[in-house]
């Protein structure tokens, strides 16, 4: 049996009568940006994260932009990034024209490291933008006990967060502010480009709201230079749709991932660890091996497919040559041996059996 890594046609069929539907609704209401699709997304994803302030924008790598200028950052301030992420995370720090400044995981969990944040900082710090890498928080605690010391901003990255807990509260809501990205296949997909700004701050909110909208609160007055980046009538009210959805398919990413850690226990593979204050959404399932590159063309030639999130850091894009001589082995060397497997909501136990059962015959085969 082929098992795709992902098929998001076969997962928005589950959906297909409820977005036909908002099809109809937009097209027939001839209002197609900003219009009340539009505000009643914001209203209903910001109480499912738990937080005051939802701003719909055009992707997630302009949430973050948008709200690192909001916040003033820019030439001549560093913002500490994780080491091992989306390049996104990065080049939303380069845009505003401030400089990132990566620091090293945590090797059990991939998320960014607060002992390692800590001595990154300098007195030219001015935010941390921890990513909740794969679906699992970061130990927020430590990075918001940090930026208290040193005033900073902690910008979430919740891109592959939607609905994930830390310590029973959810992504979005545990920073100062949030982006986060409705990428198709995210948690919370889109049927194009999109993506939010999450905060309780009311001030950082109307900047954002500003900002998104060519700097304009009345039509044709221009209080700063912005930019256009909304998320449109049509993807509002598709995600409006989806979110109705999100908790029912993140438990069922639950299950899936049980299933995997249950039957993929034992092998010389390093598979997801889960601190206890940590209640995952398992955007990904991610397992790690020196073997990689064997064990991905072995499930291949066997149907199955898996991706790499990520093939090269960040660090050694040819975009940032300057970092090529930094000294990231924690990133380094995961960029070589993770390999994602199958996960969406729509996988089948069996599916999920198929895959566990090839992964062990690769290691059985020795
Ligand atoms: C961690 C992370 N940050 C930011 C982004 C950027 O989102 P987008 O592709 O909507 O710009 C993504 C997804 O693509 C991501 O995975």
């Amino acid at each position: 049996m082929a098992v795709p890594f992902l098929n998001l046609g076969r997962l928005n069929a589950q959906v297909r009568p409820a977005l036909d539907a908002a099809y109809g609704r937009v097209m027939d209401s001839g209002w197609y940006i900003t219009g009340p699709e539009l505000t009643a997304f914001e209203s209903e994803f910001a109480r499912h994260c738990g937080v005051e302030h939802c701003i719909g924008v055009g992707n997630g790598l302009d949430a973050l932009a948008l709200l690192l200028r909001a916040h003033g950052i820019g030439p001549g301030d560093e913002v500490l990034v994780p080491s091992n992420t989306f390049i996104a995370t990065w080049l939303a720090v380069s845009q505003c024209g401030a400089t990132p400044v990566p620091v090293e995981p945590d090797p059990a969990t991939y998320n960014i490291d607060p002992l390692r944040a800590a001595a990154a900082v300098t007195e030219r710090t001015r935010a941390i933008m921890p990513v909740h890498l794969y679906g699992q928080a970061a130990d927020m605690d430590p990075l918001m006990e940090l930026a208290r010391a040193h005033r900073l901003v902690v910008i979430e990255d919740a891109a592959q967060a939607q609905g994930a807990e830390y310590k029973g509260r959810r992504a979005g809501g545990l920073g100062h502010a949030a982006g986060t990205s409705f990428y198709p296949g995210k948690n919370l997909g889109a049927l194009g480009d999109g993506g939010a700004v999450l905060t309780n701050d009311a001030d950082i909110a109307a900047k954002v709201r500003l900002l998104r909208n060519y700097g304009s609160r009345v039509k044709y007055e221009h209080e700063a230079a912005g930019t256009n980046s909304r998320l449109d009538e049509l993807q509002a009210a598709f995600l409006r749709e989806k979110l109705k959805c999100l908790d029912a398919w993140n438990d069922r990413r639950r299950e899936v991932a049980k299933q995997y850690g249950e039957g993929l226990r034992g092998l010389p593979l390093q598979l997801p660890e889960v601190p206890e204050w940590a209640l995952p959404v398992w955007h990904l399932y991610v397992v790690a091996t020196p073997r990689r590159e064997e064990l991905r063309q072995f499930l291949e030639a066997r149907g199955i497919g898996t991706m790499i999130h990520y093939p090269k850091p960040p660090h050694l894009q040819d975009c940032y040559p300057a970092y090529h001589g930094h000294d990231l082995p924690l990133a380094t060397r995961l960029a070589g041996e993770v390999l994602s497997l199958p996960m969406s909501p729509d996988l089948t136990e069996a599916e999920v059996g198929e895959v566990i059962e090839a992964v062990r015959a690769f290691f059985a085969r020795g």
